[in-house]
């Protein structure tokens, strides 16, 4: 979503004339889209700021504006901890940035309050047949752990007509495959009828879009475990363009520690989830994301993920050492995870995950696989690198 915001940033800001240098020091723009979902993230943030402060002393006509959910998490406090700073916005505020680069103000501004959908501002694609489509805004969920739903808001999902024209225009300007995105994209639709549009759920969002003539792969990110119905799976196993890829977030195995989370479901609701995948969609790769050192998570409960890492055999994941977030509930809990038992139960993670991952590539040997070309490997430019349905 950060990288879509940023391409929505970019958009903007070549609509207002203004293109992008190789250099922070020929800028006379230096634009941070921040996230704020762990704290490692803050932390590089911050000694960015800090270059951006001296290039701001050299020449202060240079702007410094700070968006995304890092700014929307401080907001105005950022304009004390960093005076440098010109402009801060949240990301339901990116448009309130060309409002104040085309005004004549000269006082720092922050925007915080959500006023619209970054989807609803010009993109600057990375590449020009792929693109983005935000069909949500915001997450109801309350994850224990989680910022978002303090920086997003509450979950709004676009009208379906209005994505769906969207995705005709992606199309004939060339792009052949689209990632819907939100917090919880699965969830999509459900607040439609209470503002007055038209209903849509998000299986039929999936059938509309494979609909659209141009469009050869569909992608999503990311679905929640509990909106992960059958209407949903027979979408994804009937329509054409959508990826043989489903990544359904964990977290922890243990349902003990599931509740702690606030996810609501358990380890066999879980499982039961993955089977129904595997019965509508077998050939899927099913990936995920995990974190270890949850406030209280004893080894008995890490040894839980690892069984379901075991029985479920991700073709990858993504690993997250538990970061206290400001303003989330485990933040304040008791139970403590030392570091260094954090960073044991990664390397046992990734271990589990590797070796079960490299089990099911297996199935790829000798297979011939559609690959959509990237561009260069960025380790051998001389080479290619591409992505094939699975997400390979
Ligand atoms: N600490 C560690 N990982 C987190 N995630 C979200 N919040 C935290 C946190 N406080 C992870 C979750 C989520 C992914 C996007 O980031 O696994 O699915
Ligand atoms: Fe955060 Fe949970 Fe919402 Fe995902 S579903 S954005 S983890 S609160």
């Amino acid at each position: 979503m950060n990288e879509h915001d940023s391409e929505r940033m970019k958009g903007m800001l070549s609509g207002l004339g203004y293109a992008e240098v190789a250099e922070r020091a020929e800028a006379d723009l230096i634009l941070f889209n921040t996230c704020s979902i762990r704290e490692s993230a803050d932390s590089r943030f911050i000694a960015h700021l800090g270059e951006a402060k001296r290039l701001k002393s050299e020449d202060p006509e240079r702007i410094v504006g700070v968006g995304g959910c890092w700014a929307q998490s401080v907001k105005d406090e950022v304009f004390g901890r960093f005076p440098f700073v010109d402009v801060a916005f949240g990301p339901g505020q990116i448009h309130k940035l060309a409002e104040f680069l085309t005004s004549d103000s000269l006082t720092a501004q922050g925007y915080f309050e959500f006023e619209d959908f970054a989807g609803h501002l010009p993109a600057q694609r990375e590449r020009p047949f792929q693109a983005w489509l935000q069909i949500s805004q915001g997450c109801n969920c309350v994850c224990s752990y989680c910022i978002v739903p303090s920086t997003r808001g509450r979950e709004q999902s676009r009208p379906s007509h209005e994505l769906i024209a969207e995705v005709e225009a992606l199309a004939a300007d060339g792009v052949r495959e689209v990632t819907l995105l939100g917090q919880n994209v699965n969830s999509y639709g459900r607040d439609l009828a209470g503002r007055g549009f038209e209903r849509c759920t998000f299986a039929e969002l999936l059938r509309a879009v494979d609909a659209i003539v141009g469009i050869d792969r569909i992608r999503y990110t990311s679905p929640h475990p509990k909106d992960m119905k059958e209407d949903v799976l027979a979408a994804h196993a009937e329509c054409e363009s959508v990826c043989e890829h489903i990544h359904l977030p964990l977290q922890s195995g243990a349902s003990r520690i599931l509740k702690a989370m606030r996810r609501t479901y358990d380890r066999d609701r879980y499982m039961a989830r993955v089977a129904m995948i595997r019965e509508h969609v077998p050939d899927a790769a099913i990936t995920t994301d995990i974190i270890v050192g949850f406030p209280g998570e004893t080894e008995e409960d890490f040894a839980e993920t690892l069984e379901v890492v075991e029985e479920v055999g991700y073709d990858s994941a993504f690993t997250f050492i538990f970061s206290p977030r400001r303003g989330t509930a485990a933040a304040e809990m008791d139970g403590m995870v030392p570091h260094p038992v954090k960073v044991e139960r990664m390397e046992r993670l990734v271990e589990v995950v590797q070796r079960r991952a490299r089990a099911r590539a297996e199935r790829f040997v000798g297979r011939p696989l559609e690959v959509l070309v990237e561009g260069p490997s960025r380790t051998d430019p001389t080479r290619l690198r591409g992505r094939s349905r699975h997400n390979k």
